[in-house]
């Protein structure tokens, strides 16, 4: 057998499979029920808007298509992006303030390979979400936990620790920030939070990287402003993504700048991608020119209001009192909390075994915290919502004697 551990970067070994992958790989003749990752409901998939796109292509978008394309992304996408972003109150000049990514997943790591030095302190939430740690992580950055409440994040114990690191001669470099339904809690920060944040990034001279894939999942009313729309001084980059309102296989992300961070985020991504799939990219753009995406947004958030509805009401009628959760007002998920000391990577391994599988709360924090856990809506049936969530309520009456 060949050593294998020998060979691994520094960085290569951190990536050893987690206890996701160990846990939830399929077993043949056995059902699992999962509320984990935050998949699309699969019935509400533009499939045959999708298709129509592809059967009515001319030669000429065949042949933009399936050629090479700019790192920046395709043009008409870039157009679509920007007016879809002044929509929200975020200016993005299509030509040099844009930039199309393979979801936003790629955007999170062009902004933790062009912005993070070893050391660098990183203003997080905590928790917040796991993929976006993980990948600042391969920078070596130093994490800044600030809390986060039902109003999003605490900017009061925000400026509090700014205020400490400056006392020690240090600086923060960066806040990630996902303001709008935040994964994993699905809080949402309040318009005078918001504004707080942007003053103390001028103050204390920090750039915002703000993540914004739940907003559009909204289900009471449109989505508060993002604070690139609020932001005067360029410092504020914007990520979003076609993965929770219209499909998360087209892999469509941008990221939106000031455009000297984009012309260092470009060179970056042409390393590491040379630029996105062109089929994708005009799909996404006859999307958007169609109306498509305007009628898929509400179409699915109706769909997920009444799973979480569906949810909510299992989790009401057969989990215990001592399991605490919040009403989620837009996003896929229900963030759980339980009593202290209870283990949620330990109750992963009976709940499987039982068929149904969550996210253990753990890994949202940059230091572990054990005793929350996350549960998807939008990718199960409501039938199967019902039968998962009394079996998991049964499995913590149990443990919770
Ligand atoms: C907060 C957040 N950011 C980014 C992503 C990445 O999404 P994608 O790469 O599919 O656009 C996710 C996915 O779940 C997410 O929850």
């Amino acid at each position: 057998m060949l050593d294998d551990k020998k060979f691994y970067s520094k960085l290569g070994t951190t990536y050893a499979p987690g206890i996701m992958n160990s846990i939830l790989l399929p077993k043949p003749g056995t059902k699992l029920i999962r509320f984990t990752g935050g998949s699309y409901d699969v019935p509400s998939l533009p499939t045959a808007e999708v298709k129509r796109i592809f059967e009515d292509a001319s030669p000429a978008a065949w042949a933009e298509m399936l050629q090479y394309g700019g790192t920046a992304g395709m043009p008409s996408l870039l157009n679509e992006l920007s007016k879809f972003m002044a929509g929200h109150k975020i200016n993005a000049d299509p030509g040099k303030e844009i930039i199309v990514t393979t979801g936003s997943q790629e955007a999170i790591d062009l902004v933790s390979r062009v912005f993070i030095d070893k050391g660098d302190q990183i203003l997080v939430g905590a928790p917040t979400y796991l993929q976006a740690l993980s990948a600042f992580r391969a920078q070596y950055p130093k994490f800044v936990d600030i809390p986060i409440d039902s109003e999003g994040m605490d900017t009061q114990v925000l400026e509090e620790k700014l205020k400490k690191l400056k006392a020690s001669g240090k600086r923060a470099k960066m806040l990630y920030i996902i303001p709008s339904f935040q994964n994993p809690d699905s809080s949402l920060m309040t318009m005078e939070r918001r504004k707080q944040v942007l003053e103390l990034a001028e103050k204390y001279d920090f750039i915002i990287f703000e993540d914004n894939p739940y907003g559009y999942i909204s289900f009471e009313g449109p989505m508060p402003t993002p604070l690139a729309g609020i932001d005067k001084s360029g410092r504020v980059m914007y990520t979003s993504t076609f993965s929770k309102m219209v499909s998360p296989g087209m892999r469509i992300g941008w990221i939106t700048a000031n455009p000297d961070f984009t012309g260092h985020m470009i060179e970056a991504k042409n390393n590491i991608s040379i630029c996105n799939d062109g089929l994708s990219q005009y799909a996404a753009t006859e999307l958007f020119r169609r109306g498509d995406v305007e009628r898929q947004i509400p179409k699915v958030t109706k769909v997920y209001r009444k799973k979480r509805d569906v949810m909510l009401e299992a989790m009401e009628t057969s989990w215990p009192r001592k399991a605490k959760w919040e009403e989620p007002k837009g996003g896929l998920f229900l963030w759980v909390k339980l009593p202290r000391g209870f283990d949620t990577d330990a109750l992963l391994k009976d709940s499987v075994a039982k068929g149904v599988a969550f996210v253990p709360g753990s890994l949202f924090f940059s230091k572990p915290v054990h005793n929350y856990l996350r549960l998807n809506y939008s990718l199960p049936s409501e039938e199967d919502i019902v039968t998962g969530i009394q079996a998991l309520g049964r499995l913590l009456k149990e443990k919770l004697k």
